[in-house]
């Protein structure tokens, strides 16, 4: 099949979150089954030095932005056979200090970055000589593209257009600007009006796409169906309960060439399931590198993560109150709201030898931390589908997740299945609830056998992309 994947954020070149894993992770695992696949991703501050080989394509764009035109270059680099990936190269938009948002601040004009970066894979579907067949769209900073093609393709009469499939990865973020910024589409009025992309009279680019594309998709079985619910339904949930054929639910995978404990370079103490000294050796190099005693029979908690609402940080704090009188270890590498890094920084300040905060972006150490730790925590309001428990599943850290989204998808608790346990579930959202299935963390680490038992079903588990590609290559079929 010949896909277009167009994304805000690609591993390895640009990341905030999970969908730069996701991404970065799915166009190999395409190409790999033999598909003719682009990625299409902006160009952001710093790429170009970080990868030398991205050359400039002999391809100018130059379209229409309201009432102006917004010209790009498009670079490119061809990373696997079969693989291209496409730059667009606008530095009024994207040669910036951040993806998205500084000092805590959105930049004021992300509707236009996006609505023209949304333009660029609307264009590269159309003209790209090896004429994508399916355009696979994620997340609300391309949304718009379904549409963009619908009506070109009615105005044009693009007979064999390419079909469209829309991922959502996050239902928080829509991507919701002044009714005023749809004059930067060019779409006639047809697409603005309650069916389409208006919500309460503003431009509301995710719910373009779940209303224009072909087929719609998300990350988890679970999420698929917590999303048409008012609970978890961000407002839309009405808009999804309308789809035909209902939003489908296609677990993440994880690219096991990245997170792997044996020949991974962030690692300096491989280890695996049979052998896991090194995941001691591990834990006893991470205690030292932040500062914490080294202490083989203190449980040592972690977590790496976004600071924001989602991931329940209100509860995590209040549940590390509880618990830290206790004999444990935690450490958080994180960056986000300001309130929540204060906060952790205040615990760290109490405990200084309990508790260490690494605030900031640090790829090494998040492996470090996956492979050091004993428990991973991620007390999540809701999750998609989450990375992070499934990395800490492979690396033997035993993950304590709430029962939500992905999270329930992949994580089995005794409760469900003793044989197949590999970790703490628990349903509600309260730092009581938290705090109780950290007490049956540290039940579990003071007995060795039942410890390693959590620990062989987790890093057995296998949640590679195979899976997955097959997921998507099913819906893109069936469009
Ligand atoms: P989300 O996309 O909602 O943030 P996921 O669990 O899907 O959650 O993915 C998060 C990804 O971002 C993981 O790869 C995680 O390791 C990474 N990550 C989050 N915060 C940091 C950080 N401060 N430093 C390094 N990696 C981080
Ligand atoms: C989003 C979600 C996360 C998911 C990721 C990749 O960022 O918050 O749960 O794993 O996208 O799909």
């Amino acid at each position: 099949m010949r896909i277009l994947l167009a994304s805000s954020e690609v591993h390895p070149y640009s990341k905030t979150g999970g969908l730069a894993d996701m991404i970065g992770a799915l166009g190999k695992a395409f190409a790999r089954a033999g598909h003719h696949v682009g990625v299409v991703t902006p160009l952001y501050r710093g790429v170009a030095a970080r990868f030398p080989e991205i050359r400039r394509v002999d391809w100018r764009m130059d379209l229409p932005l309201a009432t102006w035109h917004a010209r790009a270059e498009l670079w490119a680099l061809e990373p696997l056979k079969g693989l291209t990936v496409y730059f667009i190269h606008k530095p009024k938009f994207f040669d910036r200090g951040s993806l998205y948002h500084e000092h805590g601040k959105d930049y004021h004009d992300n509707g236009e970055r996006f609505i023209f970066f949304s333009k660029c894979v609307a264009h590269l579907a159309r003209y790209l000589p090896w004429q994508p067949e399916v355009v696979h769209l994620n997340d609300w900073q391309t949304a718009l593209v379904p549409a963009l093609i619908l009506h070109q393709a009615r105005r044009e009469g693009w007979g064999n257009r390419p079909r469209t499939c829309l991922t959502i990865h996050n239902l928080a973020y829509q991507g919701v600007f002044p009714r005023s910024a749809y004059a930067m589409t060019n779409l006639p009025g047809d697409y603005f009006h309650p069916e389409g992309a208006e919500y309460f009279g503003k431009l509301n680019c995710l719910k373009a796409g779940i209303v224009y594309a072909d087929r719609v998709t998300t990350v988890s079985p679970r999420y698929a169906r917590e999303i048409t619910t008012e609970e978890f339904g961000c407002g839309l949930d009405g808009v999804l309960r309308k789809r035909k054929p209902p939003v489908q639910g296609i677990l993440n995978g994880v690219d096991y060439e990245e997170w792997k404990t044996i020949g991974n370079p962030h690692l300096s103490y491989p280890f695996s399931a049979e052998d896991l000294s090194g995941k001691a050796a591990s834990k006893a190099a991470l205690q030292q590198e932040l500062g914490l005693p080294v202490e083989p029979k203190i449980p040592l908690f972690g977590a790496i993560t976004r600071l924001t609402e989602q991931k329940g940080i209100d509860i995590e704090l209040a549940a590390l109150e509880q618990m830290l009188p206790g004999n444990l270890q935690f450490v958080l590498l994180g960056s986000g709201d300001h309130g929540y890094e204060r906060a952790f920084q205040k615990l760290a300040h109490r405990f200084p030898n309990k508790v260490a905060v690494r605030l900031g972006y640090d790829q090494g150490l998040s492996h470090r931390i996956e492979a050091g730790c004993d428990f991973y925590l991620m007390p999540s309001k809701f999750e998609p589908c989450g990375l992070n428990q499934m990395y800490s599943l492979r690396y033997g850290t035993v993950p304590i997740v709430r029962a939500v989204g992905g999270l329930d998808d992949t994580v089995v608790d005794a409760a469900e299945d003793p044989a197949a346990a590999s970790g703490i579930k628990f349903v509600e959202y309260s730092a009581n609830a938290l705090a109780k299935a950290m007490h049956k963390a540290v039940v579990i680490y003071a007995d060795a056998e039942l410890l390693r038992h959590y620990q062989r079903n987790g890093m057995a588990a296998d949640y590679s992309w195979d899976r997955t590609v097959g997921g998507y290559l099913e819906a893109f079929q069936s469009v």
